[in-house]
């Protein structure tokens, strides 16, 4: 052994070697085997503790302090390793690392489309086939697409029937469109007939309740031809009807107004909750209300240079919301704009 100097570097040595085998083990003998050679009782740096009596008082402190240190650090290694190959082998033991090809899978909950934009698609899918192109138009619209040119003059009390959120703004009168009639006009002013359009979007009142949202949905429909008649209207509606409800549900038309259309008519289905019998989603009267319609009025034809001694045309616009409600019995409006998801994941 001689020297102090040369036993630390036996220490280092003996240290380094140890650490590679017990780093080397695989499982519990290896460890042990290594514990044996190095560290335990008769292993090498333990019987160059018991050789230290042959070593000066100074070399003694030194070289024992090296080897005692030495000898806990490879202890402690050892313990840690023997901890990790035993749950490695309790893992292995109960199969825990195996693939248990029986048991259920985790299954991820794929989104889907809101009710209103299913019912919005299902509705644009019935008059494409039906063969309706699709237009569209801003959410913030001209006074003059809103409602002038569509025949409400300026303070004419007919605008009161829509509470219309205005909106401030230098580029002259706006307002949130409060119906999809605008479009109608929009179209008029890019095409000559024959004119077959509907119009889905977002559309704004001031109103709130359990049948109305501030913001809402409508699809608007236009045709424009020579000969259009209400005979027309009436039976693409029944049509729309019969694909979007099913067979059998009559509908309804009642006089009305609106400034654009003449005759209007506000078009009702027999409720679907009841079938006519008379329930709280009808109020008692058998009837729901879809849509409101009319023949094009020949004031609008002036605003769009169509000659109304050539051309005819109807229009109508229904609520998307409303024919979502009966398509589901759905009673109170707001649930579509409260994003519960306990509502939203039932269609
Ligand atoms: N725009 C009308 C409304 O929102 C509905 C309508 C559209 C009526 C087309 C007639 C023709 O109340």
């Amino acid at each position: 052994m001689g020297t102090s100097a040369g036993t630390s570097d036996q220490i280092e040595r003996l240290r380094a070697e140890g650490l590679a085998a017990l780093a080397a083990s695989r499982n519990e003998s290896d460890l042990l085997d290594a514990k044996g050679r190095f560290f335990g009782k008769k292993g090498a740096i333990s019987e160059i503790l018991k050789g230290i009596g042959s070593l000066s008082v100074e070399e003694r402190k030194v070289v024992g302090s090296e080897a005692n240190r030495a000898r806990a650090e490879l202890e402690s290694v050892f313990e840690e390793r023997l901890a990790s190959i035993r749950e490695q082998e309790r893992v292995a033991r109960e199969g825990l690392d195996r693939l248990d090809v029986t048991l259920p899978g985790r299954c991820q909950v794929p989104g889907h489309r809101h009710p209103i934009s299913q019912t919005m698609a299902d509705i644009i899918s019935v008059f494409r086939r039906l063969g309706f192109s699709v237009q569209g138009g801003p959410d913030v619209e001209k006074d003059y697409y809103n409602f002038e040119a569509l025949n409400f003059p300026p303070e004419h009390p007919a605008r009161d029937m829509q509470d219309t959120f205005y909106v401030e703004s230098d580029a002259g009168d706006l307002v949130l469109r409060t119906h999809t009639s605008p479009i109608q006009i929009r179209t008029m002013e890019r095409m000559r007939p024959p004119v077959r359009i509907i119009a889905p979007g977002a559309v704004y009142r001031s109103d709130s309740d359990i049948t109305h949202s501030p913001m809402f949905h409508q699809v608007e429909g236009l045709a424009v031809d020579r000969n259009i008649t209400m005979a027309d209207l009436k039976g693409l509606l029944t049509e729309f009807c019969r694909m979007t409800f099913g067979p059998g549900k009559p509908l309804r038309f009642r006089p009305s107004f609106f400034p654009f259309t003449e005759p209007s008519a506000e078009v009702d289905i027999q409720c679907v909750i009841c079938g006519g019998g008379g329930c709280r989603v009808c109020k008692n009267s058998g009837w729901l209300e879809i849509l409101g319609a009319g023949m094009v009025d020949p004031a609008v034809f002036g605003f769009v240079d169509y000659d109304p001694e050539e051309f005819s045309g109807f229009a109508f616009g229904m609520g998307v919301e409303r024919i979502a409600m009966l398509r589901h019995g759905i009673s109170d409006i707001r649930l579509f704009f409260e994003n519960d998801i306990r509502f939203l994941s039932q269609f």
